[in-house]
Formats: C-alpha cells, sequence, structure tokens
C-alpha cells in the first residue's frame, strides 16, 4: 500500500478508536452503576440482571483493552532513538519481569557477552515489544518452564534470542503470528506479536520464529549495529553509509522512495549538505536555518528540524564518523496520483545519511583548479536550495568534459554569479569581491563565513558582482563550498588568473577557515 495511504487510513483508523473509547468510558460508567444497584439482588431475576450486567462489563473492559492494543500498535512511527546498550535494557527488564516470571514458575537465564556495542533504541519502545515478547512465553509455558536470553554479535547485527520450552506453535500457526488481529489465546487482541515487529522493524531491525510443537519457540531480533566499520578494528576501512528515512535509521543502500514523491517526480524538494570535521557537525545551526528557509519558500510546512538535527547527531556519535558530510533532503512527500499542484494532503517526506568524506580536493586546495564559463540557465529563485539542480548537473558535466573542476555561470550582462555547486570570490584592484545575496544565487554558508573570516582579517572586500570582461584584471579567484572549503581557481577556461597560483589573500583565507574548523572541533 502507498505510504500516504497507509498514513492517512492509521491516522483515521487511531480517532475511530478514540471515538469508541469515549463511549466506551461512557458505558463502563453506566454499567458500574447498574452494577451497583444490583449489587445485593433480592429476587432470581435480580441476580441473573446481575450477572449480566457483569459480563457485559467484562466485554467493556476487553473492548478498552483492545484499543489500547491498537492505539499502542498504531503509535509505533516517530521514534526517537539514542545509542542504547542492550544488555542494560534486558536485565532492566528481567528485573522488572522476575515475579510475574517466579509466580508462573518460570526460570530466566541470561546469556550476555559483556563487549555488545551500543545500538540505536528508542528505549521506551523497545521495553514495551520485550515486555511482549516475555508474556508471550510465559503464557506459552502454563505449567512453567525455561526461558533463555541470550544476544551474539555478528559483524553488522546484534542478535538478540528468546528461547522458551513452552507449548511450541504449529507451523500453520508460525506463518500467521505476525498478522495483526490473528490469535490463539482466547481473549488475545491479536496485536502483540504485530507490535513486537512493527517496533524492531522500525528500528531497522528484523524479527523471526523458530517453533516446534511441545518443545518450544525462539524468537530471533536482529538488530543494526551502526556504522560497523568504525566500532571495531575498522581504521582504514570504509565506513558504512547509514541512513534515515522519516525516523528509520537503515543502510543507505535499503532506502526506498515512492514512486510518487514529489521530490522524485518534480524536484519538488530541498536539501542540504554538512561537512563533519573531526567528529564535529561545521556550521550545523546556519545550514539548519538555510534549510527552514527554503522549506519555508516553497510552502513545505510540519518538518521538525530539531529532532532532525537531533537524529543526525546521534547518527553520527553512533557511528563514531569523524571525516564526513551529511546530506538532508526533505520533500514535500507522496500524492495519490501525479498531479501538479501540491497534493491535498501529503506528509514530508524526511531523508538524511551520514557518508564518510574522502576529499578530492586536497591538491586543487594546494595548486589551485582550472574552471570553465557556462552560461546560466537556470531558473530565478537560486536562493532556494532546491533539488531541481539540472542546470546545474549539466553545467558540472561541461566542467569534468573539460577536466576542469567547476563550471561558473554567467549571466546575460557578463556577470560570473556563482559555480554550479560553489560560490565564486574575486580580487579586483586589491578589494576582495563576491555577487551579493540576491535571487541570481545560492546564499552560501561557506560564502559567508569566508566573509567574516575576510572582515576579521581587515581584508578589505565588498559584496560586489564582477563580470567575465573583469577577468585580465582580476589577480584571485577562488572558489567556497561545503565540502571545496577555500578553492583557489587559477585559470579560467583559456585564461590564466595572477600569476598563475593561489594568491595572498585566497592562502590567508584558506589558513582563517582551517582555524575556524579546528576551533569548532575544539
Ligand atoms: N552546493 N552555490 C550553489 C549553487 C551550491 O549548490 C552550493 C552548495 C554553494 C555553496 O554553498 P555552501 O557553502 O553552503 O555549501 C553555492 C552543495 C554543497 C551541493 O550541492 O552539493
Amino acid at each position: 500500500m502507498l505510504q500516504q495511504q497507509y498514513v492517512e487510513l492509521a491516522e483515521l483508523a487511531g480517532g475511530f478508536i478514540h471515538e469508541i473509547k469515549n463511549h466506551l468510558s461512557t458505558l463502563g460508567l453506566n454499567l458500574q452503576l447498574l452494577a451497583e444497584d444490583f449489587g445485593e439482588p433480592q429476587s432470581q431475576r435480580e441476580r441473573r440482571s446481575f450477572d449480566r450486567i457483569q459480563r457485559l462489563q467484562g466485554e467493556c473492559g476487553r473492548l478498552v483493552d483492545i484499543s489500547n492494543d491498537f492505539l499502542r500498535f498504531a503509535r509505533v512511527k516517530d521514534l526517537e532513538r539514542q545509542p542504547a546498550h542492550l544488555d542494560a535494557l534486558i536485565e532492566e527488564m528481567v528485573d522488572f519481569f522476575g515475579p510475574t516470571a517466579r509466580q508462573a514458575n518460570v526460570e530466566i537465564k541470561v546469556y550476555l557477552p559483556g563487549d555488545l556495542p551500543p545500538v540505536l533504541l528508542d528505549q521506551d519502545l523497545f521495553k514495551q515489544a520485550l515486555l511482549n515478547l516475555l508474556l508471550n512465553a510465559q503464557q506459552a509455558m502454563a505449567g512453567g518452564g525455561e526461558l533463555t536470553i541470550q544476544a551474539v554479535r555478528e559483524p553488522d547485527w546484534l542478535v538478540l534470542c528468546l528461547i522458551d520450552t513452552g507449548k511450541g506453535m504449529t507451523e500453520e500457526v508460525q506463518s500467521k503470528i505476525f498478522r495483526p488481529f490473528f490469535s490463539t489465546r482466547p481473549g488475545g487482541s491479536g496485536l502483540g506479536l504485530p507490535t513486537v515487529r512493527k517496533i524492531v522493524e522500525a528500528h531497522g531491525g528484523t524479527i523471526g520464529v523458530e517453533s516446534e510443537v511441545s518443545r518450544g519457540t525462539k524468537f530471533t531480533i536482529r538488530l543494526p549495529i551502526p556504522s560497523a566499520g568504525v566500532n571495531g578494528s575498522g581504521k582504514g576501512t570504509s565506513v558504512e553509509t547509514i541512513a534515515n528515512l522519516n525516523g528509520k535509521q537503515m543502510p543507505l543502500a535499503e532506502v526506498m522512495v515512492p514512486a510518487l514523491d514529489r521530490g522524485f517526480l518534480f524536484g519538488d524538494a530541498v536539501y542540504e549538505v554538512i561537512r563533519i570535521s573531526k567528529g564535529k557537525p561545521f556550521l550545523m545551526a546556519e545550514h539548519m536555518h538555510r534549510l527552514a528557509r527554503s522549506l519555508d519558500a516553497i510552502r513545505i510546512a510540519g518538518v521538525d528540524l530539531r529532532r532532525m538535527e537531533q537524529r543526525i547527531r546521534e547518527t553520527i556519535t553512533a557511528g563514531q564518523y569523524q571525516e564526513a558530510t551529511v546530506y538532508i533532503q526533505v520533500t514535500r512527500g507522496a500524492g495519490l496520483k501525479r498531479t501538479h499542484a501540491f497534493p491535498a494532503q501529503a506528509t514530508p517526506l524526511e531523508l538524511f545519511w551520514v557518508q564518510e568524506f574522502v576529499d578530492p580536493y586536497v591538491e586543487a586546495r594546494q595548486h589551485g583548479a582550472s574552471v570553465t564559463v557556462v552560461p546560466d540557465i537556470r531558473w530565478d529563485r537560486c536562493d532556494i536550495k532546491s533539488t531541481n539542480l539540472l542546470a546545474n548537473v549539466l553545467a558540472a558535466q561541461t566542467a569534468k568534459d573539460k577536466q576542469c573542476v567547476e563550471a561558473i555561470f554567467i549571466e546575460k550582462d557578463g556577470t560570473l554569479s556563482e559555480g554550479s555547486h560553489t560560490s565564486l570570490f574575486g580580487v579586483l584592484d586589491g578589494q576582495l569581491l563576491t555577487a551579493p545575496n540576491s535571487n541570481a544565487i545560492l546564499p552560501g554558508i561557506t560564502r559567508g563565513l569566508v566573509l567574516k573570516l575576510a572582515e576579521r582579517a581587515k581584508i578589505p572586500l565588498r559584496e560586489h558582482v564582477f563580470k567575465h570582461a573583469d577577468l585580465p584584471k582580476i589577480s584571485e579567484l577562488f572558489l567556497t563550498g561545503t565540502t571545496s572549503e577555500v578553492l583557489p581557481v587559477v585559470r579560467v577556461d583559456d585564461q590564466q588568473i595572477g600569476d598563475g597560483k593561489p594568491g595572498p589573500v585566497t592562502r590567508r583565507l584558506q589558513e582563517a577557515y582551517q582555524q575556524a574548523v579546528n576551533e569548532a572541533a575544539g
């Protein structure tokens, strides 16, 4: 089913159950009053009525329980995950469940290796899943038995098993137990195990079951270990790219976006790229602020950027990333069909991933780069960081075809505005120039920092455009960007800039930039 339809249906069902619960509570209250009235039956008839009232009270209670189970099931979506130690959480749950188990003659044995790596958990939800499984095991062992809880580490997964010596299940039952409303237990809502599965899957994990009648049942939960490469002996090995789609963490390769997603269909989306240096996101507040501005400009509402920032920080910590980038993309979501105008209701799709950064500009930053000039065929709102990047893509490919690191856009009046993915600075008559922010360029975050650094270094500067015709007089040229940092340009097509080497102003700003990065990383 389409994600959007599912969300709508779940919301509708949730609202419906709430409504029913309100009426159930009135019903329950009245039944209680009636039960009090008939509490001391005077006749056979009154006794029968009292019995009936009690049965109705029981049914009413059951409806409340089912409704609560349903709401718990429907509510598993927005996870608040933090790095957590599963062993501590299991011990807490076993402690909590101990008295119930003892009463039921169930002995719990726990085997956990001491060096389990942390995993990202929504602890409250995960405890709920564990409790469900513990209760399930206890109910399967009516006359008592043994419950073994063990965990092992695989390269990319933490594997948790719960093995009981209960009555077991036939293959047919096993194939249905994760289906909502399937239950073999009289009075069961049939939502316990489906909720467990939903919780595990929302953590990017899987749950499986093996069972034998009269012997017992084993549930196996697999939870992803964030960025397995860095936790262990990972130095030098490539680090897994951790993605997060709508709050759900998964390897980037497993991210699936619906075909009707408007980011995919129309480029109806905005994005950010943030650099992580020495384990810390650099200029994160500025990037999140620009993201908010972009969202606002294209009228996407309801995205909790603080929660997203929190999730990004958690992912960086859990993956122990040092030199990396975060790519963030928010789309308007998916409509029910492809229409240009906004769909009546669409939930924005929130995606980010954290990827190890291998710097491609080390050489160019030292010796200077070549660029080419291409006509600016973009739209009139280049200040919005939208994923509508076809003109930028074609420009960058032209540059690549010409063995240049970047393409610079030229406007109809000859102005050199910015690069396909960088901002542009030049030094003309001893003055640092860069195009003022307007609809024609992206307000680069690195551009903003470099302007501040130049001011601090007392470099004369002016936010003013320069033109292609100025190139012979331009003594220095450089690009700025999140991943390019401060990148000297020594050639524009056939024209050499200055003496063909990175100039002193560029060098000073490169140093100041590096200092700012070091300061931010502490
Ligand atoms: N590009 N101009 C354009 C058109 C850009 O796409 C970018 C960034 C910049 C530099 O902005 P900042 O300093 O905030 O990174 C200027 C990103 C990195 C990209 O598309 O990958």
